[in-house]
């Protein structure tokens, strides 16, 4: 079949659009031939993090498609089903962290960039019916994070004041829509006036130009979740804006992981710190429902072929893309 697969050189330059061999569903797994599927800013970390001497390795984490096999124990009726797929492995109950030997599909088990995947019968699920292919596709992993982080973590509900800095991320744009369907006011950041539009449009309250006066453009109005994901470039000018007895959920760290805060601001604040990382089937459950009752659909940047990766890749690395982008796979 054919897959984006990582292997022999370190880095984007060990990415290739090639055959690779075709995976069979073993006990109490199904194969999903893919449709679309989605990218997260993960893939560009796990060029990093598989090596050219590891075995070749399909990238990628979201992805939904149809059942075409299934192994041994599992039910055949499940063939021809139209399933999206929960890229966490061995994660099933909410829990305050993940147990030991929990993983993502794409690193270290094959991912998603590939025709088939096979995966264990209990991540797929039935596609959503108010989502197309493409939607779909694109979901998974950066949904299940916004969800967890915000409800679980957080404790978002109706009339709070949250901030979401770097608007134009995926999992923002699953943030700003949630919080929004909670009956949160919400403020978001970007430093693309395009993406603080396209923001106004998915209903944000309130826009701030990333790279301006937080403060002076708040006007002294505080916050009481800050959720955060920029990382270094961001992070105190997050924690400044919230009001005291607040919260700052951090899961994320794309421009930088170290920071150096003011203590005595922080604990004079009496300001609450919180991480979080993907989420439990639970949650991916919870998170399904939530979606159909809002009627809540991902916001697509753009659908690539999986030859034209680099232009996908280069777009999220640029962070030009508001949403998602995805892969369809034919
Ligand atoms: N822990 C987990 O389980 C988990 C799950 C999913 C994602 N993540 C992490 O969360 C982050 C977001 O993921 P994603 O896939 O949604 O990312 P993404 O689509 O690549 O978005 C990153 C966004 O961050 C903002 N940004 C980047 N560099 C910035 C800078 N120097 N200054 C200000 N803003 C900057 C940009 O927003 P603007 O262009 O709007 O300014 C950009 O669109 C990543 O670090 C990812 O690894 C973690």
């Amino acid at each position: 079949m054919k897959a984006l697969v990582h292997s022999d050189k370190d880095g984007f330059a060990g990415l290739l659009y090639r055959e690779i061999e075709e995976v069979k569903p073993g006990p109490g797994e199904v194969r999903v031939r893919i449709k679309i599927a989605g990218m997260n800013h993960r893939d560009l970390f796990v060029l990093t993090r598989h090596k050219a001497t590891d075995a070749p390795l399909i990238i990628g984490s979201d992805g939904a498609g149809i059942i075409d096999a299934v192994g041994e124990g599992v039910d055949v009726d499940q063939i021809g089903a139209e399933v999206i797929i929960n890229p966490g492995l061995g994660w099933k109950e909410k829990s305050d962290a993940p147990p030991a030997g929990f993983e993502i599909v794409g690193l270290p088990f094959h991912g998603t960039f590939a025709e088939y995947i096979v995966v264990p019968v209990e991540n797929v699920y039935p596609k959503p019916s108010h989502l197309n292919w493409e939607e779909a596709g694109v979901l998974s992993l950066a949904a299940l994070t916004a969800y967890r982080v915000l409800f679980t973590r957080a404790k978002v509900s109706h009339n709070m004041k949250v901030l979401i800095p770097g608007i134009g991320s995926g999992v923002a744009t699953f943030l700003l829509q949630f919080a929004k369907a909670a009956g949160a006011t919400v403020y978001v950041t970007s430093r693309s006036e395009e993406k603080r539009q396209k923001a106004m449009e998915l209903g944000a309250d309130f826009t701030i130009d990333s790279s301006a006066d937080w403060d002076e453009a708040l006007n002294g109005e505080k916050m009481d979740v800050v959720i955060e994901c920029v990382g270094a470039a961001t992070f105190n000018k997050s924690l400044k804006q919230l009001r005291q007895g607040g919260t700052i959920a951090t899961f994320g760290a794309s421009a930088g992981d170290e920071v150096t805060i003011n203590l005595r601001d922080f604990f004079y604040g009496q300001l609450n710190m919180l991480g979080s990382t993907m989420g439990s089937a639970e949650e991916y459950k919870e998170m399904l429902e939530f979606i159909e009752v809002h009627q809540i659909k991902p916001v697509i940047d753009g659908i690539y072929s999986l030859d034209q990766f680099g232009q996908a890749f280069n777009r999220l690395e640029e962070a030009k893309q508001i949403g998602k982008i995805g892969f369809i796979i034919e």
